[in-house]
């Protein structure tokens, strides 16, 4: 029962849009509404407010963050085993995808892939967001880093834990990131992709 309360409660949290919510806080656009219309960090940034685009990154990163944290914290009191853990990871992040708030058009999931991460383990975190990093420093492509970040971080999984069901829940994230960015793959083969820091009218 409270694996099931867990993940039902993991899947509300994720439905938060802090694009959507700091959006409306800075009297700004809804991001669904322009740019690549993706309720996500990179998009809000395209409205040129940094501030804002900071703040979404943070909040759907601590989403992701609390969730896992919390449920690592307690699962001695709550009793449950490792699969509720694995089963808040892909519900919280699952909200962010499709979250019952916003009539179920979501994000794409990298900050709150990265926040989940960084519950599950530090440094598992910062090896994924080290990786997103540098491929974004090097390409200048936030999506093209979040799609090798996401495929490199069940590998640092796997290095640091071995395989069990939360190995195959981050794997499962990490599919599903890449499923959302489907258009941006094609765009990025098609040399089409915007850069981090265009504006809202170059990125189709
Ligand atoms: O955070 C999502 C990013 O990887 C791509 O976003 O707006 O360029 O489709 P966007």
């Amino acid at each position: 029962m409270n694996t099931v309360l867990m993940t039902l409660a993991a899947y509300l949290l994720g439905s938060v849009s802090f694009a959507v919510v700091t959006s409306k806080l800075f009297g700004l656009a809804d991001p669904r509404t322009y740019g690549s219309k993706n309720p996500g960090a990179t998009n809000v940034l395209r409205s040129g407010n940094k501030a804002a685009a900071v703040l979404t990154l943070l909040g759907d990163g601590a989403k992701g963050w609390l969730a896992v944290f919390l449920a690592i914290h307690f699962q001695q009191q709550l009793q449950v085993g490792d699969l509720a853990i694995a089963l808040v990871t892909i519900a919280v992040f699952l909200g962010h995808l499709w979250p019952l708030y916003s009539r179920f058009v979501g994000g794409k999931g990298v900050a709150t892939e990265l926040g989940v991460l960084l519950g599950i383990n530090p440094w598992l975190g910062l090896a994924t967001l080290v990786t997103w990093l540098v491929i974004a420093y090097a390409f200048r492509y936030s999506s093209l880093a979040a799609l090798v970040a996401a495929l490199f971080a069940p590998f640092y999984y796997g290095l640091l834990f071995g395989a069990d069901e939360i190995l195959f829940a981050i794997t499962a994230m990490s599919a599903l990131l890449a499923y959302r960015h489907s258009a941006n793959i094609g765009k990025l083969l098609a040399g089409k992709e915007s850069r981090i820091g265009a504006k809202k009218d170059e990125a189709g």
